[in-house]
């Protein structure tokens, strides 16, 4: 269940957390549906100069976050969110998350997990990253957006905050919905349409292309059925790993091998 009610991120860059004023997770936090909290660690240095990384240990290039800034900046939270640093694991309602690239890659599954926690401290690293310990004591979980590196986490805090929000109830307005999105049922989302009916285009023999007619019909078993069977084939051209983790109803399996049968006799027509 959706518990998720305060995320507080810890970056020394907060005026870039104002891309999340648009949209939909703008409409989120102006309507009071998450509250937002982004904490600068500068803000917890004790020295004239505000330091907050240092040399690596060992030397090689690039600087570290030290811990005691970002160490101070956590336990200050949680001393407002009105939790101790001595709560066992289980007891705590707060999850630290270190955004890092040697973290669990984010999936729809994790933005779920997530977002069953009470409230949420996101870590943003900066320079080559923060000092282990930190992580070791502090960091409840580390999650990656993917296989490349970034130059900071406020982007990916900012990715992982838009998905946490459109999981929000009431965050998406009428005509939206986090249930159907990709992902969300283990599948790729369906085709999507509006209009104008016919679009004229020059595509080698092709010059109009229409929308599909089942779309036209006004039959909303047949729609959610052809959607459905469009989701299934996509996810089977596109993402074949997705089916493997996925277990198909027997209507699904039908509208399934439906989908590759007319795949394969539209290919026959192409040759
Ligand atoms: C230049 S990166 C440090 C990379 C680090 N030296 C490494 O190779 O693991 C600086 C910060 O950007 C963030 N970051 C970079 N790539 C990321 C990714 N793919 N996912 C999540 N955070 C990332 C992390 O917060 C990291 O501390």
């Amino acid at each position: 269940m959706h518990t998720l009610k305060r995320i507080d991120v810890i970056s020394l860059f907060p005026e870039m957390f104002s891309a999340l004023e648009y949209g939909i997770t703008g409409r989120a936090i102006r309507n009071e549906l998450i509250e937002l909290v982004i904490t600068n660690p500068r803000a917890f240095t004790q020295d004239k100069h505000k330091t907050v990384d240092d040399r690596p240990y060992g030397g090689g290039p690039g600087m570290l976050m030290k811990v005691q800034p970002l160490r101070d900046a956590i336990l200050s939270i949680k001393q407002t969110l009105g939790e101790h640093e001595a709560a066992s694991v289980s007891k705590k309602k707060t999850k630290v998350v270190y955004l890092s690239p040697q973290g669990q890659p984010l999936t729809q599954n994790i933005v779920k997990d997530l977002s069953e926690s009470k409230q949420l401290i996101l870590i943003a690293g900066r320079y080559e990253g923060i000092d282990e310990r930190l992580i070791e004591h502090y960091v409840d979980y580390e999650c990656s957006i993917g296989d490349y590196v970034l130059s900071g986490g406020e982007l990916p805090a900012m990715v992982l905050i838009d998905s946490l929000i459109r999981l929000i109830p009431d965050a998406l307005g009428h005509n939206e919905s986090a249930l159907e999105d990709s992902f969300y049922s283990g599948l790729l989302d369906h085709p999507h349409y509006t209009r104008p009916e016919v679009l004229a285009i020059k595509d080698g023999d092709r010059e109009n292309v229409a929308v599909p007619d089942v779309l036209l019909s006004g039959n909303h078993k047949k729609i959610a059925q052809w959607r459905l069977k469009q989701s299934l084939g996509r996810t089977w051209q596109r993402r074949p790993d997705l089916l493997t983790e996925r277990q198909l109803s027997k209507e699904e399996q039908e509208l399934l091998q439906d989908f590759i049968q007319e795949q394969k006799e539209s290919n026959k027509r192409e040759l």
